[in-house]
């Protein structure tokens, strides 16, 4: 090193892992305490990431124009990020990570947590929520017209000690029988597949709606591309949408599957728990669980939701 390169400080010339301990010290003043310790994780694993596959320069520039693509098909009825954070399995990560629940200590006093035992497992929130759903009663069809076979779904919202939770406000949306939720129809004009309903004093909520099916996530865009290039599936097995909360209790984000679907085990995004799977029984015509007629085939399902307490 020259006398001036020594004058001119720490800086300079900086050799690999001199350069990515610079950056990160770079973030040492951060105003947030939690956002210096990401930056500077971020930066160490981005640099550690860079140096493991030796990432040539056409290979950086590959990947700045597929983020460049991802950020100019996003726009507020797409979200291209949160699928690719979707299909990298981040999501699922995240949601794994925050629905620890404190299990008391360990004898060392140590706190320990576990992944709730015994309530409702979380998984991934998806792109097709809508804030502003029509509100149902009890007992109502919620498909508002989406096609599809019809399915009533009942349970029960509880807590961990098993007494009802009423008034839980219900959140649903589900695909219709083509694979499509309303918000993907360019010319819909009102909500299809999705509203909101309130837990009755036993803690019960019912509603009809169609049954699910399987469907490919968006993948008309760069994730979509990026599936093709891995050859991976865009498909998602048949499920149903749950976003619970009830004042006092952890709101619980997730979906109820469809037992027997083909995508069970390779789902896009990572998000099947045995848990959440339940049976969706076909009927022949006749009187359905809730009394209606029916001229035509159905299904009922039923899934209990357990929630944690706040
Ligand atoms: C969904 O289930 O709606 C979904 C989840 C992740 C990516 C795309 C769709
Ligand atoms: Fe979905």
């Amino acid at each position: 090193m020259s006398q001036q390169d020594t004058a001119a400080g720490s800086m300079r010339n900086l050799a690999d892992d001199d350069l990515t301990a610079a950056v990160a010290a770079s973030f040492a003043g951060a105003t947030s305490e939690r956002g210096r310790e990401i930056m500077q994780s971020l930066v160490k694993h981005l640099h550690a990431f860079v140096k493991e596959v030796r990432l040539t320069e056409a290979e950086w520039f590959q990947g700045i124009d597929f983020l460049t693509r991802t950020g100019h098909i996003t726009d507020d009825k797409r979200q291209e990020f949160i699928l690719l954070s979707d299909v990298l399995g981040v999501s699922m990560l995240v949601v794994g990570l925050n629905s620890r629940l404190p299990a008391g200590a360990t004898e060392s006093g140590e706190p320990v947590e576990v992944v709730g035992a015994g309530t409702t497992e979380a998984t991934v929130f998806g792109p097709f929520f809508v804030e502003g759903a029509p509100r149902y009663e009890n007992g109502a069809d919620i498909a508002n017209g989406a096609p599809g076979e019809p399915c009533y779904m009942e349970g029960r919202i509880t807590g961990l000690d098993g007494a009802p939770i009423a008034g839980a406000r219900i959140e649903v949306w589900q695909a219709d029988d083509q694979g499509f939720y309303d918000v993907q129809y360019a010319d819909l004009a009102g909500p299809r597949g999705r509203g909101h309903l309130f837990s009755d004093a036993e803690g019960r909520y019912r509603f009809w709606s169609v049954k699910p099916e399987a469907y490919p996530i968006p993948h008309d865009g760069p994730v979509g591309e990026l599936l093709a290039a891995a050859q991976r599936s865009p498909m998602r097995p048949a499920h149903v949408h749950f976003m619970i909360t009830a004042p006092g209790y952890r709101t619980v984000i997730t979906h109820v599957f469809a037992a027997g679907d083909q995508y069970l085990d390779s789902d896009a995004v990572f998000g099947v728990k045995s848990s959440l799977i339940a049976d969706f029984a076909r009927h022949e015509p006749g009187v359905a669980p809730d009394g209606k007629v029916l001229d035509a085939p159905f299904y009922t399902a039923s899934y209990d939701f357990t929630l944690a307490p706040a």
